[in-house]
């Protein structure tokens, strides 16, 4: 096997890119040529951004299971599809060839046809990181059903909405999951969420942790008993459904600036061209490596480098349930040591936090086999970039700073490991196909080098999202309305001499908290519905490990019997709403909120004040009642 478009040379790039950017659609064409289609596209792209409106591969046809299971179940089917490792390292760990995974898929899909799903229908999948919840996501696209992966994190609140929002007519879940040395009672949750669901027929439950869950006949079944059920039946296989290029694959929830997370929607062809291409190229993957991305299936990461990319590209997945800490801040490299990992794929969040447990965790671990180390979710800092380039990678492996979001449904800026050059902090240059421009404050495209702006993309690339679900218009203010005919990301972005990238963060409502998304209006949200919450105001600010920290200023009128103690009631509410990541780190209480004549809360003013800047608030004169800004910067935390 070899993946005849992946770039070997900084001039084999230039050349992709200057393809890609003159001839777009002969580009993408060549490279969508190597997958399985039951049906060849009769024309590219179709596009514009007004609508917007955009398609890939128009009138192809395929099923994105195809190329990630049978053809590799047929050329190579003993080769690893996914190393799955436990949380408990002492556990049995389990390994699926291509032949096993498709088997396993195809008798999951056949439990859910059993279960009336059909083409089209949505499913929800809550579940810890097991194998089965790969093969559910992937049984899913077997029969054209449309996964929503929540995930395990979110609250019974959060999942309902998710669940309400895509009518979902299935939920997959398990009892429970091993988090550490804790346990997550996922099936409760889910039962709490449903009082509230209509629209959900079954609920197929995976058993993991064996703790006692109810289970409501009719509604509630056992993996297990399914899984025997369909094989007494006897046909252990399943034809792939035949799918169009841009018939839905999967919905994926993301919390933006304002209002509930919206459903960013992908499609089979071109979210499967993408992913697959980026991760060929990005991580430079070679036939029999072993890929470790220690990202969760509930977030884009792991839909697009757990899943379907490293299998579409027939490469070897290590999938790992635990964290990053437990048994002790060495979990990760034993696990590159115990499975002998190629490529590690992580977040500068769990790097800067095992760097802080000092090398002790890294002396016996042997880590001699990696030879690529990459990094997601939000801007890395020089010293985590060289902490991990010299104490992981021994100096030998280039460090890959990915660019991109749940939106882009793959890689969009990026260097090419030991290919296009690295830079600490910089995520480099645009992935072929991927047009940035910056946009100045005066509206207008920022030119040359040296400059910087907010970060937009000129043209369409087969992996970016089609719209978000139920709401188009909302697709289209959100991403497609601030500048004329261009995708405006939310983040900010310098380009420096060389033209290479470098993301600032967003400049928008939006929190990265520990590579999380989180919106600060949804935390807001969530904290009013607290008895005694008057008002809140939610902003973040510069957290050792989790990058940004939330920072509430909340106006309470109730009684505090202990200060403290209020505080805990609020961080709760906050967890019941949405969930505890979304729990702020800070809560100041105050009497009143920076706000101007027309009632809009200064918000650049309380970030400033959370960053710890006590003189230069920048321009206050808008300010109604300039004695609330000091009475806030007394009570600073
Ligand atoms: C936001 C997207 C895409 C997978 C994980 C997060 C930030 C992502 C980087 C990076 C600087 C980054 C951006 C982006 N971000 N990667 N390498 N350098 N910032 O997905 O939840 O959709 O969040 O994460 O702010 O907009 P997401």
């Amino acid at each position: 096997m070899s993946y005849p478009y992946q770039i070997k040379s900084l001039e084999e790039y230039n050349s992709a890119y200057k393809k890609s950017v003159e001839d777009p659609e002969k580009f993408w064409a060549d490279i969508a040529e190597n997958f399985t289609w039951k049906n060849k596209w009769d024309k590219v792209l179709e596009w514009n951004f007004k609508e917007p409106k955009i398609k890939w591969f128009i009138n192809g046809k395929l099923n994105i299971t195809e190329n990630c299971l049978d053809r590799w179940a047929e050329s190579q089917p003993d080769t690893p599809a996914i190393i799955w490792e436990p949380n408990d390292p002492e556990s049995h760990r389990r390994k699926f060839s291509y032949k096993e995974l498709l088997l396993k898929v195809m008798q999951f899909a056949n439990v859910l046809k059993n279960n009336n799903v059909k083409k089209g229908d949505r499913v929800c999948i809550y579940m810890p990181m097991v194998p089965e919840l790969a093969i559910a996501v992937l049984a899913c696209a077997r029969i054209g059903a449309i996964h929503s992966v929540v995930f395990g994190g979110f609250s019974a609140q959060s999942i309902a909405d998710r669940i309400q929002d895509a009518e979902c007519s299935l939920v997959i879940t398990a009892d429970g999951a091993y988090r550490g040395n804790k346990t997550i009672p996922l099936k409760a949750i889910i039962d709490d969420a449903l009082v509230r669901c209509d629209s959900v027929k079954k609920v197929i439950v995976l058993t993991r942790v064996r703790t006692p869950v109810s289970m409501i006949k009719g509604r509630d079944t056992w993996w297990e008993d399914e899984i025997q059920k369909v094989e007494s039946e006897g046909n252990p296989y399943c034809a792939a459904e035949e799918m169009d290029a841009e018939d839905m694959l999967f919905i994926l929830y993301t919390s933006g600036s304002t209002g509930k997370p919206k459903g960013v929607v992908h499609t089979c062809g071109g979210y499967m061209v993408y992913a697959n291409y980026t991760f060929v190229n990005v991580f430079q993957y070679q036939p029999g490596d072993i890929f470790f991305c220690t990202a969760d299936i509930g977030w884009i990461t792991g839909h697009s480098y757990i899943v379907y990319g490293p299998l579409s590209a027939g490469a070897t997945s290590l999938m790992f349930e635990g964290i990053p800490t437990w048994p002790d801040a060495g979990r990760f490299w034993d696990i590159v040591d115990k499975h002998k990992v190629n490529i590690i794929y992580t977040a500068p969040t769990a790097i800067r936090s095992l760097m802080a447990y000092g090398p002790d965790f890294i002396k016996d671990k042997n880590l001699g086999t990696l030879k690529v180390l990459g990094t997601v979710g939000e801007p890395i800092n020089e010293e985590a970039w060289h902490w991990y380039h010299e104490n992981i990678g021994k100096k030998k492996c280039p460090v890959v700073d990915t660019w991109w979001q749940t939106e882009t449904g793959g890689i969009m800026i990026s260097n090419l490991a030991g290919v296009t050059p690295q830079k600490p902090a910089h995520t480099t240059l645009p992935i072929p196909g991927i047009q940035p421009v910056l946009i100045n404050e005066k509206g207008e495209i920022a030119e040359g080098n040296n400059t910087s702006g907010n970060l937009c993309i000129a043209f369409p690339w087969p992996g970016m999202l089609r719209t978000t679900y139920g709401d188009h218009e909302r697709c289209r203010m959100n991403y497609f309305a601030t500048y004329d005919n261009l995708y405006f990301t939310g983040d900010g972005c310098l380009r420096d001499e060389n033209g290479f990238y470098r993301i600032t963060g967003r400049v928008d409502d939006v929190l990265n908290v520990s590579g999380h998304r989180i919106g600060t209006a949804e935390v807001e949200n969530a904290i009013n519905m607290h008895t005694g919450v008057v008002e809140s105001a939610v902003v973040g600010f510069p957290h050792a490990i989790k990058g940004l920290g939330i920072y509430a200023y909340v106006i309470f009128n109730g009684i505090h019997h202990d200060e403290d103690l209020t505080k805990q009631d609020i961080s709760q509410t906050v967890a019941r709403i949405i969930g505890a990541i979304a729990k702020p780190d800070k809560i100041q209480f105050v009497n009143g909120l920076p706000k101007t004549r027309s009632g809009k809360i200064m918000r650049r003013i309380l970030r400033k004040i959370a960053e710890g800047e006590t003189h230069n608030l920048g321009d206050t004169t808008a300010l109604l009642d300039p004695a609330v800004v000091e009475e806030i910067q007394k009570g600073k935390l």
